[in-house]
């Protein structure tokens, strides 16, 4: 069974979807972490990021592992690499490039061969996995949602501002929306859920109640 979890950033979708995996006994698969891997890769190469290419390039040598809860990029783990605010700003860079997107959309598709999967991301529903048996759409205020990302940030030890936080989430929303290709959008067979003023364990709980509706 294939559940996808699409959604805006800072949405919760990362842990509510990890905790759903392990409730449910089904492989987690973190798509953004791929897109972030790829633009740690291009950063520490030095690429120029107006010269999509030399992206595609480079993603096409990185060998990329994912386990429930760590990525490990050529054999590197980089977890905690990826998720720092540089790098989380030049993502863009990879999610635009239509190579780097059809390669890493190929290495999903394997990674979900002959098990279940919750798999999370932006495009999961509409271009990924557009047959998965139970799809969801899980966002949150802006407000919310910069909070959130604010308090992860803080927790890692960044400094940060939340109105920074804030101003950078709108230009990455709009981004991910506007994306020709594998853009957020709302698959039409989505569930919509709303995080605003939900504790994680109601989020997971929602969702558990939603996924085994969907298993016969
Ligand atoms: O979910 P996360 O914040 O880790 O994703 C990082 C970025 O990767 C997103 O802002 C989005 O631009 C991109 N992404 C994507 N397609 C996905 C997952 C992430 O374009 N399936």
């Amino acid at each position: 069974m294939i559940v996808t979890i699409d959604g805006p950033a800072g949405a919760g979708k990362s842990s509510a979807a990890r905790r759903l995996a392990r409730r449910l006994g089904f492989s987690f698969l973190d798509t953004g972490a791929m897109y972030r891997a790829v633009a740690l890769a291009g950063r520490r190469q030095g690429v120029d990021w107006e010269n999509p290419p030399e992206l595609s390039a480079l993603a096409a040598g990185l060998r990329l592992e994912l386990t429930d809860d760590r990525i490990f990029m050529n054999g590197e783990d980089v977890t905690e690499a990826i998720r720092t605010l540089e790098i989380t700003t030049l993502t863009q860079f990879a999610a635009d490039n239509e190579a780097v997107r059809r390669r890493l959309i190929d290495q999903q598709r394997k990674f979900a061969e002959g098990r279940n999967i919750v798999t999370e991301g932006r495009d999961q529903a509409t271009v990924v996995f557009p047959h998965a048996e139970c799809k969801i759409f899980l966002t949150a205020s802006e407000e919310e949602r910069a909070r959130r990302r604010f308090q992860d940030l803080l927790a890692r030890g960044e400094e940060v501002d939340l109105e920074e936080v804030l101003k950078k989430q709108r230009v990455r929303d709009q981004r991910d929306v506007e994306r020709q290709f594998g853009g957020l959008a709302k698959a039409a067979d989505s569930i919509e859920m709303v995080t605003d003023g939900l504790s994680p364990e109601q989020v997971v709980d929602r969702l558990e109640e939603i996924v085994r509706a969907h298993q016969h």
